[in-house]
């Protein structure tokens, strides 16, 4: 009965190491997902352009290649261009930039 006990009581310690170490590492990794540039891209962008930005879907650009400035970058995504949507509807100035930085984060 006794060694029973014990046995609760190291698996509730191990238990409880567990968790917390495992949610310190959620913290961690949740910090680069957490860009809202990232979001904007992964939700509007992704479909055509692809993860790493060099999908090429009906056509669109290879961003991990652009050679285009940030300004630049921001007037296609506000505008458009031939099969590049407009974006000015759908996002805020402010989206639009955070998209705009994570863009140039893709490139290689
Ligand atoms: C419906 C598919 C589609 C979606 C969604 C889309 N794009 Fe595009 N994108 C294209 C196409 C097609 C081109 C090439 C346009 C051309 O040939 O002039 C392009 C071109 C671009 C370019 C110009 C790159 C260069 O080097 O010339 C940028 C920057 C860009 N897209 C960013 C974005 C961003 C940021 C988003 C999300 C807000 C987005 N795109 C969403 C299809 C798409």
């Amino acid at each position: 009965m006794k060694k029973l006990l014990i046995f609760f009581a190291v698996a509730a310690t191990i238990a409880s190491c567990t968790t917390a170490s495992s949610s310190d590492q959620d913290t961690a990794t949740a910090e680069p997902t957490a860009s809202p540039g990232m979001l904007v891209y992964t939700k509007h962008c992704k479909l055509c352009h692809g993860a790493k930005g060099d999908l090429g879907l009906s056509g669109a650009a290879n961003l991990s290649i652009t050679l285009l400035s940030h300004d630049e970058i921001t007037h296609v995504v506000t505008e458009g261009r031939k099969g590049m949507p407009s974006w000015k509807a759908q996002l805020s100035p402010q989206e639009i930039q955070e998209v705009t930085d994570y863009v140039l984060t893709l490139k290689k």
